[in-house]
C-alpha cells in the first residue's frame, strides 16, 4: 500500500511542498492527482467536482526524465 489513511486539503492559490522519507508515497500523490494512476480507493475534488483521469486543469512536471532520448518528440508521443 503506497498510500493509507491520507487526505489533504488545498485552497486556491495555497503553495505546498509534501516531505518525506523516500518511498512514502509523494509521487504516486501525484500520479493519482494528475490522473497518469487511478487509486484503489479514495478520491480527488477539485474545486468540488470529482477529478478521475486526466484532464487539460492539472500539470505534472516528472521526477525524473519521461521521453525516450532515442525517439523523436512524435515517437515519444505515440506508445507503439
Ligand atoms: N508502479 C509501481 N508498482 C508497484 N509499486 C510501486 C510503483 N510505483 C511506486 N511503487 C511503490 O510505492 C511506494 C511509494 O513510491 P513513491 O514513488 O510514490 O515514493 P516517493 O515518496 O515519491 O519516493 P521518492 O522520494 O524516492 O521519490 C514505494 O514502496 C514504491 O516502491
Ligand atoms: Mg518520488
Amino acid at each position: 500500500m503506497a498510500l493509507e489513511d491520507f487526505s489533504l486539503s488545498i485552497a486556491a492559490e495555497e503553495f505546498i511542498s509534501i516531505v518525506g522519507p523516500s518511498s512514502c508515497g509523494k509521487s504516486t500523490f501525484l500520479d493519482i492527482v494528475s490522473g497518469l494512476s487511478k487509486p484503489k480507493a479514495g478520491t480527488i475534488h477539485i474545486d468540488g467536482k470529482l477529478a478521475s483521469g486526466l484532464a487539460l486543469d492539472r500539470g505534472f512536471i516528472m521526477q525524473g526524465y519521461a521521453p525516450f532520448p532515442w525517439r523523436t518528440v512524435i515517437g515519444n508521443d505515440s506508445y507503439d
